[in-house]
């Protein structure tokens, strides 16, 4: 049981190409699913299904922007395609803008950017997902939304706050509405993760390494493994009665 948490379960995981949707696609392979790895970024996409197939796992790439409604519904035909049906689906994709800004400096152009692709494209996805949920009677979606979505954070980032707690506004209302459909629905919030995207935030002088340590009480950051667990636990039946929420994992960020 606890080998194969999602054995023969297909999963479709956005963002996938490096960073935390890399480590839940392996990680989720390793436990028995059969995997569909989407992203923007075709070399890193193919990358991560390649290293799963060579270790013995399931798994194919698709290009798909989540901004795109159309790549989204292909994404979701290629994962019924290849495995039958869309068990799991992994709302991941995300961008930061560079180095941030106080909220009056911040311009419409980044707002809508940020907002398109780390809240649009968490809807626009679910809206694909559940389509075919319906259709097939069931599932489990898990959005990536962000600490920083649940308390204020005094780090120029009003525009990914304001999207990501959007994506936990919409975890909730689409749990509520699809909850008799059983159709699973909850958020994870990360604190501070190892990753691509604290490496350009810190490059673009928004704090250091140490200092994005210190956010989190326990002064230690958090690797994209330990955020991947939380995604296993939340997408497998472990947690059948569980719907509706959106779990900190922040290293007590959210309790301060
Ligand atoms: N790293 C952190 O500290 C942290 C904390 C909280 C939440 N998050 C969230 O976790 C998610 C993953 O972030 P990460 O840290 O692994 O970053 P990352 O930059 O390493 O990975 C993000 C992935 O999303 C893909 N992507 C970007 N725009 C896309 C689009 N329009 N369509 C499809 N794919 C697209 C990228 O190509 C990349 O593979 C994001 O939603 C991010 O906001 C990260």
């Amino acid at each position: 049981m606890v080998d194969s948490l999602l054995a023969g379960k297909s999963a479709l995981i956005t963002g996938a190409a490096q960073g935390i949707g890399a480590a839940i696609a392996q990680l989720f392979a390793a436990q028995g699913a059969k995997v569909v790895v989407a992203d923007i970024n075709e070399d890193g996409g193919k990358e991560t299904a390649a290293t799963i197939t060579k270790g013995g796992g399931k798994a194919q790439f698709v290009r798909a922007d989540v901004t795109s409604a159309a790549d989204l519904e292909a994404a979701v035909r290629a994962t019924v395609a290849a495995y039958g049906r869309l068990d799991v689906a992994i709302n991941n994709a995300g961008i930061e803008e560079q180095g941030g800004a106080p909220l009056h400096e911040l311009t419409e152009e980044t707002w809508d950017r940020l907002v398109s692709v780390n809240l649009k494209g968490v809807w626009l996805s679910m809206k694909a997902e559940i389509t075919q949920m319906l259709a097939q009677g069931g599932g489990t979606i898990v959005n990536m939304a962000s600490i920083a979505g649940m308390v204020g954070l005094p780090l120029g980032i009003a525009d990914y706050s304001a999207a990501k707690g959007g994506v936990v506004a919409l975890t909730r209302t689409a749990a509520i509405e699809y909850v008799k459909q059983s159709i699973r629905i909850n958020a994870v919030c990360p604190g501070v993760v190892r990753t691509a995207l604290l490496d350009q935030a810190i490059k673009a002088g928004m704090f250091t390494e140490a200092e994005a340590a210190t956010l989190h009480p326990t002064g230690v950051l958090i690797n994209p493994e330990d955020i991947a667990h939380t995604f296993l636990y939340l997408a497998s039946d472990v947690s059948k009665h569980v719907t509706g929420h959106a779990l900190p994992v922040d290293a007590g960020m959210a309790a301060g």
